[in-house]
């Protein structure tokens, strides 16, 4: 099966394959073709450039045309850091934060994540895939082509593992691209509070080895802060992790400057996620590592928190990534569109900076950017067609909606 999307009036993220990841000022060029053409094979981008170059000859009697006069064509969303597997919404805590409670006082009175778990641990994975499923089909419509998503509303053995073998199906049952992520040291259960190293050997001992045994997760998170866990039980459980193949990617710096984004760096982790107490030592830290720093301003939004330093982390070249949070605590939403918006509103990012951030940057905070996230031949079409609209600013600028006319996933509309 082909696409032929034609009449495009810009076909915008056009990045070379090889190249992955985008840092400090590249997240500013975000190469585009006016006026042109996209060709597919199956799941994959076959060939695209400027209407005049299309040659009849390369294009399937049979393929489909879609025709996009006054559209833009971008890549689809890679949202590298949600929650989205969980029994029930938390909007009584909602109404608490109103009424002036803080996120640490609700977390600390067995509220928050542990409310979460206490859900989970009564619920079937059927009704957990099915809630999910509907999570995942609703975000796809508003743009994400590829998703990464964490356990950590378990905290025992079983509901840990009942969460990750509901990721496993949604791998199966979804179009998208799923990574799988091993949250077990999300917040100390109540029963463990006065014995936390206990919890923290069942996490190692008992739960990672079960995990691996049934390859159920790409990578390990820890949530390194106050109140949660420190950055020397984040190092025992992030190398623990690496012994079996869990690369970190972890919770730093949310709610405080928690030593979280230096114990993700001297753990050569992936990402570090939130940032949203950095100074200038964790920037510099940063910026002398691998590591990603992935923001997510729809949790600061939510929780009133201060937004990271996007503009001061792109003058140090850092490699940033945008992603939505997405869960029933800090941030019941998975819209993509609305946290580049936050991030053009809030963290002053050029509309161009935020899309590259949440796709080619998104990819790489899940290690796909070899095969998504970017326009380039041999990539997965996963791809967005945009409304008509007058240029690609009006993502953000539209904040609150989408500006979608269609997603296309794996080379289907
Ligand atoms: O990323 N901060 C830790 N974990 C989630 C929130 C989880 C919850 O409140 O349910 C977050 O914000
Ligand atoms: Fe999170």
């Amino acid at each position: 099966m082909s696409l032929l999307i034609k009449n495009i009036k810009a076909l915008t993220g056009i990045h070379p394959k090889g190249k992955l990841l985008l840092k400090g000022s590249e997240l500013n060029e975000f190469p585009f073709i006016e006026n042109a053409y996209l060709l597919t094979d199956g799941d994959r981008i076959k060939s695209f450039g400027k209407m005049e170059d299309i040659s009849s000859e390369n294009i399937p009697n049979d393929a489909q045309v879609i025709d996009c006069k006054g559209k833009f064509v971008l890549p689809s969303f890679c949202d590298s850091h949600t929650h989205l597997v969980f029994a029930t919404t938390r909007e009584s805590e909602f109404v608490d934060k109103i009424n002036g409670f803080t996120y640490e006082q609700i977390a600390a009175n067995g509220g928050g994540i542990l409310n979460s778990a206490k859900k989970i641990a009564a619920a079937d994975e059927e009704e957990l895939i099915e809630g999910a499923l509907k999570r995942i089909q609703e975000v796809q419509l508003q743009g994400t082509g590829a998703i990464e998503i964490k356990s950590g509303y378990g905290l025992s053995i079983e509901a840990e593992l009942k969460m990750l073998r509901v990721i496993q199906k949604l791998k199966i049952l979804s179009p998208l691209a799923i990574k799988s992520t091993y949250l077990g040291a999300h917040a100390i259960p109540l029963e463990f509070k006065n014995n936390r190293n206990e919890y923290i050997r069942i996490i190692i001992e008992e739960m990672m080895p079960r995990i691996a045994d049934e390859g159920l997760a790409d990578y390990c998170d820890v949530f390194c802060e106050n109140g949660f866990y420190t950055p020397e039980e984040t190092d025992k459980i992030l190398q623990a992790g690496l012994k079996y193949n869990l690369k970190p990617k972890i919770h730093a710096n949310q709610l405080s400057i928690s030593g979280g984004v230096q114990a993700g760096v001297r753990n050569n982790a992936i990402s570090v996620d939130h940032l949203e107490n950095i100074g200038d030592a964790e920037i510099s830290v940063l910026k002398n590592s691998n590591t990603i720093a992935t923001m997510l301003p729809s949790a600061a939004f939510f929780l009133r928190l201060p937004y990271p330093p996007a503009r001061k982390m792109i003058e140090e070249n850092l490699t940033i990534a945008l992603a939505t949070d997405f869960n029933p605590g800090s941030s019941p939403s998975g819209r993509m569109s609305f946290v580049i918006s936050l991030a053009c509103i809030q963290m002053k990012m050029t509309p161009e900076e935020a899309i590259n951030a949440s796709t080619l940057n998104g990819a790489a905070a899940m290690e796909l950017s070899d095969n998504l996230g970017s326009i380039a031949v041999g990539k997965k079409a996963n791809l967005i067609v945009t409304k008509e609209i007058s240029s690609i600013a009006n993502i953000p600028y539209f904040f609150g909606s989408d500006c979608i006319d269609s997603v296309i996933i794996n080379g289907k509309k």
